[in-house]
C-alpha cells in the first residue's frame, strides 16, 4: 500500500513536471462574464408565439439564447430586447453555404445584417454537431465557417459577431483522465483548420456536455453524483493521475478534455463555450434516472456552477459560459420519451420544476420555497450519520465549533442533534444548492426551524423572533439565455473510454 503510494505519487510529480507548460491559462475570455444561456427548439405541437417566447425570457430575466434556426419571426420579436442571440445554420443549408460563398454572404445577408443591431446576435454557430451528425457535410464546414466569417467582415460585424461549430463531445477521445484527452483523429483534417479559424478569429470553441449520456454508457462505472455535481467525500473524487487535478463532477472533466485536446494541437488561446448541457426530466423504463429531481438538480447545480465563476481544475476561475438544453420539453421531437423531456419549461410557459436556486437572486429561480433546512432523517442509522457527521466537520469544511461542550449546540448531545447541525451549516454554505443536503440519503431538507432557544441553525434567524435576511454569500450574478427554432438537434452520444473512470476513482481511494 505505502509503495504504490508513493509510486503513483512519484509517477505525478513527474507527468506535472512534464505537464507543467499546460498548466498556465494563457488567455482570458474577452468578456469574462459566466452567463447561462438557453437553448430554445421548437419542435413542439403548440408552440408559444415568438412574442409569447420572449415574455417568458423577460420575465425570466433569460439574456442569452440560442435559436437552431435563424427564423425571422423570432428574430423580430427579439428585436430591441437586449437578449443575446445565438441563431445557427441549420444542417440542412450546411452543404449550400459551404460550397458557395455568394450563398453564405446572401445567408448573412437575410439572417443577421438585416436584422442588427435590434437584434443583439452575437455567435453564428454553423450546423449542430456536424461530424456525428452530418459526416458528409464535415469537408465543407470550415469553408462554410470561413464564407460566413467573411460577409461579417465585409459587413464589418466580425468583432461583434463570433462564428463557431458546436460539436459533441463524443469527438474527443479517452476523456478520462482529461489531460490524456485527443480529438478523434479520423477528424483531424477538419478540426485542426477549424481550431485554427477559431483562434485567428478570437473565436470560441462550441461544445454540447451531456453528463447524463456519460452516466448512461457507463454500465455504473460513473456514479449518478459526479453527473449531477452532488457532493461526495474527497476520497470518492476522480484524480487526474498525470495532473493531480481533482475532479468533482463530470461536467468539469469533459470541458477540461476539451482544453487539453487543444493543447494537444498546440492550441492553447481558444475558450471553451458550452452550447448545450441538460438532463431530462422523464424517461421510459430504461432511462430510471430522467426524473424530476435528477434533471432539477443538475440544472439548479450547473447554473450555480457557471454563475459561481469557479471555472475547471485546469482553468479555475475562468467563466465557462453555458446554454441549459433546453427551454421547452418538445413534445414532438422523435425518439425515446426522454428526447421529449430536457424542458424547464412547458408549452404553457409553465415550469416543469423549480429550480432549486433560492437565495442566489437567479432567474428561473421564481423559487417561492420557504425557508429551508437540512436535517438529520428520522431513524437513521446511527453509523451512516456520525460518518457523514465527521466529514461535514472535517473535509466539509463546517465550523462544529458550536458542538463542542459547553459550547450552544453541544445539547442535546445525540448523533443525530449534531448531524443536523452540521448538515444544516453544509447546507447553507453550499447556498442551498440542490444535492448539497444528502449525505449519502441520511439527510433530509425540512421547512421546520430546528433550532432552539440556545441553538441557532444556520439559516434561521433563531427562535426569538429576528428575522433573518439573505442566508448565501453568492455573488448577485445574472444570467442569460439563448434559443433557436427547430430543433434539429438529436442526442446521438458515443462515448468512448469511461471505462478508465473506474480506475481512476480506484486509485483515487488507493491514495
Ligand atoms: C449586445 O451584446 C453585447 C455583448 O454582451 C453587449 O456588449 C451589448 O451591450 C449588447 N447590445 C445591446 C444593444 O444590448
Ligand atoms: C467571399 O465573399 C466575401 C464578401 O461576402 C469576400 O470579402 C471574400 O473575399 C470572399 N471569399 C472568398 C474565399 O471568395
Ligand atoms: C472516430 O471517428 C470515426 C469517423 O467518424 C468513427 O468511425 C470512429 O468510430 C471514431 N472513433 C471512436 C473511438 O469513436
Ligand atoms: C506543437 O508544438 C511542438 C513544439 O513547438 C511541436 O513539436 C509539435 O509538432 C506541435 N504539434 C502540432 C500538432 O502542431
Ligand atoms: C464558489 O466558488 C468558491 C471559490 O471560487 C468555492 O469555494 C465555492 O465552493 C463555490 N461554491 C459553489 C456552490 O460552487
Ligand atoms: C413567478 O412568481 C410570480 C409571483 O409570485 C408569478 O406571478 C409567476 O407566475 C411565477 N412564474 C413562474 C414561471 O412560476
Ligand atoms: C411558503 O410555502 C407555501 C407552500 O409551498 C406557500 O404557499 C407560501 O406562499 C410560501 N411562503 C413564502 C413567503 O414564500
Ligand atoms: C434567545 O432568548 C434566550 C432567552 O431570552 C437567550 O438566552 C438566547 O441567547 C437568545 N438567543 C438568541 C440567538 O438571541
Ligand atoms: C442582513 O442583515 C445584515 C445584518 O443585520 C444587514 O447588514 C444586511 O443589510 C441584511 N441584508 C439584507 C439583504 O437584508
Ligand atoms: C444585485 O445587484 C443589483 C445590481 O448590481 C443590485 O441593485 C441589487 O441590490 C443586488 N441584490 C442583492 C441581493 O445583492
Amino acid at each position: 500500500m505505502e509503495k504504490k503510494q508513493t509510486k503513483l505519487a512519484m509517477m505525478g510529480c513527474f507527468l506535472l513536471l512534464l505537464l507543467l507548460p499546460f498548466l498556465f491559462f494563457p488567455f482570458s475570455l474577452a468578456d469574462g462574464d459566466a452567463y447561462i444561456g438557453v437553448n430554445i427548439g421548437t419542435a413542439l405541437s403548440d408552440m408559444p408565439s415568438p412574442t409569447q417566447v420572449v415574455a417568458l425570457l423577460k420575465s425570466q430575466q433569460i439574456r442569452h439564447i440560442r435559436l437552431y434556426d435563424a427564423d425571422m419571426a423570432m428574430l423580430t420579436a427579439l428585436a430591441k430586447s437586449g437578449i443575446e442571440v445565438t441563431v445557427t445554420v441549420p444542417n440542412e443549408q450546411l452543404l449550400g453555404i459551404g460550397q458557395s460563398n455568394a450563398t453564405a454572404a446572401k445567408w448573412v445577408s437575410k439572417n443577421v445584417v438585416a436584422h442588427v443591431p435590434a437584434v443583439n446576435i452575437t455567435a453564428i454557430a454553423i450546423g449542430s454537431e456536424v461530424l456525428t451528425a452530418l459526416p458528409n457535410a464535415a469537408l465543407v464546414l470550415v469553408s462554410a465557417m470561413k464564407f460566413v466569417h467573411s460577409a461579417l467582415v465585409a459587413a464589418n460585424l466580425d468583432r461583434k459577431i463570433k462564428v463557431s461549430s458546436p460539436h459533441s463531445s463524443s469527438i474527443i477521445l479517452d476523456s478520462f483522465p482529461p489531460s490524456q484527452a485527443f480529438f478523434n483523429r479520423s477528424w483531424e483534417p477538419v478540426i485542426v483548420p477549424m481550431l485554427k479559424l477559431l483562434q485567428s478569429t478570437d473565436s470560441h470553441l462550441m461544445l454540447n456536455v451531456y453528463p447524463y449520456y456519460d452516466y448512461m454508457q457507463s454500465n455504473g462505472v460513473i456514479p449518478l453524483d459526479y453527473a449531477l455535481f452532488r457532493p461526495l467525500p474527497p476520497n470518492k473524487e476522480a484524480v487526474d493521475a498525470n495532473t493531480l487535478l481533482h475532479y468533482t463532477n463530470v461536467f468539469d472533466a469533459v470541458v477540461d478534455a476539451a482544453y487539453f485536446a487543444m493543447a494537444y494541437l498546440n492550441i492553447t488561446n481558444v475558450p471553451v463555450v458550452v452550447l448545450e448541457s441538460g438532463w431530462p426530466s422523464k424517461g421510459s423504463s430504461d432511462e430510471p434516472d430522467a426524473t424530476i429531481e435528477n434533471s432539477n438538480t443538475y440544472n439548479s447545480n450547473l447554473i450555480r456552477h457557471i454563475l459561481n465563476k469557479t471555472g475547471t481544475p485546469k482553468h479555475p476561475g475562468v467563466a465557462v459560459p453555458t446554454y441549459i438544453y433546453e427551454l421547452y420539453n418538445e413534445d414532438q421531437k422523435p425518439g425515446a420519451l426522454s428526447e421529449k423531456n430536457w424542458g424547464l419549461f412547458d408549452a404553457n410557459g409553465l415550469p416543469v420544476y423549480e429550480l432549486h436556486l433560492s437565495g442566489s437572486g437567479m432567474i428561473l429561480a421564481n423559487d417561492t420555497a420557504n425557508q429551508t433546512f437540512c436535517v438529520a432523517k428520522d431513524g437513521a442509522d446511527a453509523k451512516m450519520l456520525q460518518a457523514a457527521l465527521d466529514w461535514a466537520c472535517g473535509p466539509g469544511k463546517v465550523d462544529c465549533s458550536e458542538l463542542l461542550q459547553g459550547q450552544s449546540c453541544y445539547e442535546p448531545d445525540s448523533v443525530g442533534a449534531h448531524a443536523s447541525y452540521a448538515f444544516d451549516s453544509y447546507y447553507h454554505k453550499m447556498g442551498m444548492a440542490s444535492g448539497t443536503c444528502y449525505f449519502n440519503g441520511v439527510a433530509a431538507i425540512t421547512t421546520s426551524d430546528p433550532s432552539s432557544d440556545s441553538c441557532v441553525f444556520p439559516g434561521s434567524g433563531g427562535k426569538n423572533g429576528t428575522f433573518l435576511n439573505g442566508t448565501t454569500t453568492e455573488s448577485n450574478v445574472t444570467a442569460e439565455t439563448s434559443s433557436g427554432g427547430g430543433s434539429s438537434h438529436r442526442h446521438q452520444q458515443q462515448y468512448g473510454s469511461t471505462v478508465t473512470w473506474a480506475l481512476v476513482i480506484a486509485m483515487a481511494s488507493l491514495i
